[in-house]
């Protein structure tokens, strides 16, 4: 099926100024609960795109932001502990809160809430070589019936391009945050967890214990966070996300793109992403590889 009919609107997606948004976790009424949410200015927001460590997110910010305490990690399932700005629980549990509030958004820059540049609400932003998202994207597709079927690895691409110029674009990279904004790379987590989390420990000028910290570090693992039944979806009925065709917490490393990317699909990628960046002078480190 050719991209742009991919990116049509369908019983299972809608479309929300550019984006396709799926109809399970998105509705017209959780849209505009985002557009017309009250930031706070102890809000801490993890902007990310989705496959880029957002879940992972999720499980380290509640204990580093109220000095160590795993309760609502253990007890909370991650949607309801850190909810997605745009979702449809969001509406059902951002009012009913604590303050500061942790919460996640994939919404590009330009469809987030004008309260936030109002407020001094503070966003981390997670990026992840695009070439690994998408593998993780292809896969988490086969699995969510309520995404569209990927069709093969190569069309999957075709529509992530065809897609996501928006999401290549648009980094986050305003001057209207200023110093409201700190960007860190999934990369950087796997490789140094724990340094990744004293950055993030001083953006948001909390402290916690070494000894606080050192658990946060060894619970955020990836087979940690497999056994924790609060982030693992295994609460999701598996007619909704199908373990058998994938599971949600995958291989968590960087680079498996190398495994499933053909030169001439690296080359169409690498091309539409020098595309998208022209002008920016942003360069990360995958962009090298
Ligand atoms: P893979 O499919 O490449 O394994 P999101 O939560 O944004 O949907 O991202 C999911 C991706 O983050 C999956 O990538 C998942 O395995 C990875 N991930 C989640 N928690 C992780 C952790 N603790 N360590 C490494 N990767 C993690």
């Amino acid at each position: 099926m050719p991209a742009e009919q991919r990116m049509a609107e369908s019983d299972i997606c809608l479309l929300y100024h550019d984006l396709l948004l799926s109809r399970a976790t998105h509705t017209d009424k959780s849209l505009q609960f985002l557009e017309n949410f009250q930031v706070k200015d102890d809000d801490v927001f993890a902007i990310t795109y989705p496959k880029s460590g957002t879940t992972w997110i999720q499980e380290l910010l509640p204990p580093l932001m109220n000095g160590g305490d795993f309760t609502s990690v253990q007890t909370i399932p991650n949607w309801d502990r850190v909810p997605w700005l745009g979702s449809t629980r969001a509406p059902l549990v951002l009012d009913t809160m604590s303050s500061p509030r942790p919460i996640v958004s994939h919404m590009p820059y330009h469809l987030m809430p004008a309260t936030l540049f109002k407020s001094k609400a503070k966003v981390i932003y997670i990026t992840r070589n695009p070439k690994d998202v998408a593998v993780s994207f292809f896969y988490f597709y086969k699995m969510a019936s309520f995404l569209d079927d990927p069709g093969t690895f190569g069309e999957f691409i075709d529509t992530f391009l065809a897609g996501n110029g928006e999401l290549l674009r648009n980094i986050w990279r305003n001057p209207e945050l200023g110093d409201r904004i700190l960007y860190i790379t999934y990369e950087e987590m796997l490789e140094d967890l724990r340094s990744v989390l004293n950055r993030v420990l001083m953006f948001l000028g909390q402290e916690i214990s070494a000894e606080a910290l050192d658990r946060v570090v060894s619970r955020g693992t990836l087979e940690n966070m497999k056994n924790n039944k609060m982030s693992n979806y295994s609460l999701v009925p598996e007619d909704v996300l199908d373990r058998k065709k994938s599971t949600f917490f995958r291989k968590g490393i960087s680079g498996d793109w190398k495994n499933h990317f053909s030169p001439e699909l690296d080359a169409k990628f690498t091309a539409v992403i020098q595309e998208e960046m022209k002008g920016t002078n942003i360069r990360f480190p995958w962009d090298e590889e």
